[in-house]
């Protein structure tokens, strides 16, 4: 009867503190729910990277394809089943998606501190990004995560079809893409500077290297061992920032002004021709300050990004399927 009540009583909790009244994201949110929840995920973080050093990319690219269809609201995460398509097999997605068991992981052990799920795969997803960005780029790159989304009981196939920009975009596509976002030009090139870690297959940038003519040609000669130009290979990788790949810095930046950036779409931020975004790149590139600032101002704009909040939504029990 003892433990009866005190489920109950653990389930009365539960359900207050779940549904807080205000519906604005605050850094603070889980310090009284549960304030464990922020250095577990990080450790984590920490390991995963500590075991292979590109999940910190794939993580912060999670989190990216999470916001930019239909908000930051954890759909990317949901797997296909009989009643609900997920994002997981849309073109962006397909083959390309990774660190989905880093953040399986990260659900379990902080639902276990926290003795009930009160964390959202959403949250957990952006909390992720910004350790692995300090993680791979030091403290500079540290920001105060914005938190209380919570979780969407949908998703969109055709939606993450639609509204994550492919590699072979034009700079004035990139830029309506963003703009469609909520998000302006300064946003599109100092989120593109997450391109600073990781990798890319092939098939996103054989195009590029075979037909593009603003690309050095030692470089793109260099990639046509590892991206054979008319059969195999699609799935080989190149590093997006060659001098550094696992270190998030400038150096993407610096790639761009001598004609060496690997996707079509990064190349695209830097033409030579003096406008806008020449000038952010050649500020970025020579300045990290200037790029930490824009780039964590634009991760909290991009997580604040049609976020659901207050009882909207859910906290999901396992990130994988809704509840
Ligand atoms: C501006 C438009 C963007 C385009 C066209 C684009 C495109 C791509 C492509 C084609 C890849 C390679 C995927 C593969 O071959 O497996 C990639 C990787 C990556 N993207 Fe983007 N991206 C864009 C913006 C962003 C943004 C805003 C972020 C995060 C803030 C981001 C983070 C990453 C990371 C970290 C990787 C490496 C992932 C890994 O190694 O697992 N990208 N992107
Ligand atoms: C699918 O939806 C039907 C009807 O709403 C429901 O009975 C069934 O349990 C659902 N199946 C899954 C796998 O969620
Ligand atoms: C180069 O461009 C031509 C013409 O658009 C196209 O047919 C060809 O497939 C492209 N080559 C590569 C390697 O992408």
């Amino acid at each position: 009867m003892a433990s009866c009540l005190q489920y109950f009583i653990v389930f009365a909790m539960a359900t207050l503190v779940t549904i807080p009244s205000h519906a604005q994201l605050t850094p603070e949110f889980y310090d009284k729910v549960c304030p464990q929840a922020l250095p577990i995920i990080e450790s984590v973080v920490q390991r995963a990277i500590f075991r292979e050093r590109r999940m910190g990319a794939s993580l912060l690219r999670l989190h990216f394809h999470d916001c930019f269809v239909n908000g930051c609201d954890g759909s990317v995460l949901l797997d296909d089943t009989p009643n609900l398509t997920g994002e997981k097999s849309a073109l962006p997605n397909i083959g390309s998606l990774r660190g989905l068991e880093v953040i399986d992981e990260i659900k379990a052990a902080v639902d276990k501190a926290c003795k009930r799920p009160v964390v959202s795969c959403a949250d957990i997803l952006a909390i992720a990004a910004r350790d692995s960005v300090s993680i791979l780029g030091g403290s500079l790159y540290w920001y105060k995560v914005l938190l209380g989304r919570r979780d969407a009981t949908t998703a969109s196939k055709d939606a993450a079809n639609s509204n994550l920009p492919p590699p072979f975009f034009t700079f004035s596509q990139l830029l309506s893409s963003f703009q469609s976002h909520g998000l302006d030009l300064k946003d599109l090139v100092a989120l593109s500077g997450a391109h600073t870690i990781g990798f890319a297959q092939c098939s996103t940038f054989r195009n590029r290297i075979y037909n593009d003519t603003n690309i050095d040609p030692n470089f793109a000669s260099s990639l046509q061992g590892t991206c054979p130009r008319s059969s195999g290979g699609d799935s080989n990788l190149a590093a997006l920032d060659r001098a550094t790949p696992s270190r998030f810095d400038t150096s993407f930046y610096s790639a761009l002004l001598s004609k060496k950036g690997l996707l079509h779409s990064d190349q695209e931020l830097f033409k030579g021709d003096g406008g806008e975004s020449d000038n952010l790149v050649k500020l970025y590139s020579k300045n990290p300050f200037a790029f930490a600032r824009d780039f964590k101002a634009s991760m909290v704009k991009m997580g604040n990004m049609k976020t659901l909040t207050g009882s909207v939504g859910e906290i999901r029990n396992n990130c994988r399927r809704i509840n």
